[in-house]
């Protein structure tokens, strides 16, 4: 059964992600993946074997010993990741209660994930919603002008977990005052998603990045230009959590954003992320 729940993004699915899913029930969860962006199937149990195993069809789990990010950890980072609040049953979670800036998972490294998921294993009342934007909708949106004028542009991405946690805000790099640390990867700012071979605005919005080879006046001016476009964007999908949700989302083509909530709130979700190529 499908319900689709807004204009171009997202789309609600019946199905048991915990039985065995035959190629072409698979090919149609894909086709409708990439063609709404967000997934939401109500009322799974999964153990982390099961969620695996259905992430696996997806492709391989992105390696996140290769760069550091969300949940590395000495090279034996886990494929199950833990995004949780008051969750002391596990011996790491991550990202605690405070509000996360829209961002596509790992943009800063050579080769960002293509499909993230999160399974919401419990969520008490009073927790953020987690909010997608359709990232291919908002370039869609742009002014012809505005599509020449960034048509061959590039992005340079900083890895914000060389940071201290929480420090990192949407910041366009002045390098006069300041280069960020770790690596610096580029991006181009209009991607190209390799299923649908739609066009991407591939920006960054919570993190320090700059567009490649261009003066900071003019590069904070497109920034604030695109962002205004990104957060003025209708394209959304907000998601209320509730246990035994699992939502999958086409990372390469939306932004995802989470709103700050009470220290005290419980909430715990597992999260997968598949490998990606590198952009185009
Ligand atoms: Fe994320």
């Amino acid at each position: 059964m499908r319900i689709k729940t807004n204009n171009t993004i997202g789309i609600k699915l019946n199905i048991d992600t915990s039985k065995s899913i035959s190629k072409t029930q698979f090919d149609e969860i894909q086709k409708l993946l990439f063609k709404y962006k967000v997934v939401v199937i109500k009322k799974q149990q999964l153990t982390d074997e099961e969620l695996l195993r259905f992430a696996h069809k997806f492709g391989t789990v992105f390696d996140a010993n290769k760069a550091q990010v969300l949940g590395s950890k000495d090279g034996k980072t886990s494929e199950v990741v833990v995004v949780g609040n008051n969750a002391p049953e596990y011996e790491e979670a991550f990202l605690g209660h405070q509000e996360v800036l829209p961002h596509s998972d790992h943009q800063w490294v050579e080769e960002p994930s293509s499909i993230s998921m999160l399974y919401a294993i419990d969520v008490s009342e009073g927790s953020a919603p987690t909010k997608w934007t359709d990232t291919t909708a908002v370039y869609n949106s742009l002014s012809d002008k505005l599509k020449i004028e960034i048509s061959n542009k590039r992005i340079v991405t900083f890895n914000p977990f060389y940071r201290p946690f929480g420090e990192v805000s949407a910041k366009y790099v002045n390098r006069i005052e300041d280069i960020p640390p770790g690596e610096q990867v580029s991006h181009p700012l209009v991607r190209t998603h390799p299923y649908t071979k739609e066009k991407i605005l591939y920006m960054h919005r919570a993190y320090e990045m700059e567009f490649e080879n261009e003066p900071f006046k003019s590069g904070v001016k497109l920034w604030n230009t695109l962002n205004d476009c990104i957060d003025n964007s209708k394209f959304v999908y907000e998601h209320y959590w509730e246990k035994g949700d699992l939502v999958i989302w086409d990372n390469r083509a939306t932004l995802h954003y989470r709103k700050p909530f009470d220290s005290h709130i419980r909430r715990v979700l597992k999260r997968v992320s598949i490998a990606g190529e590198k952009p185009f």
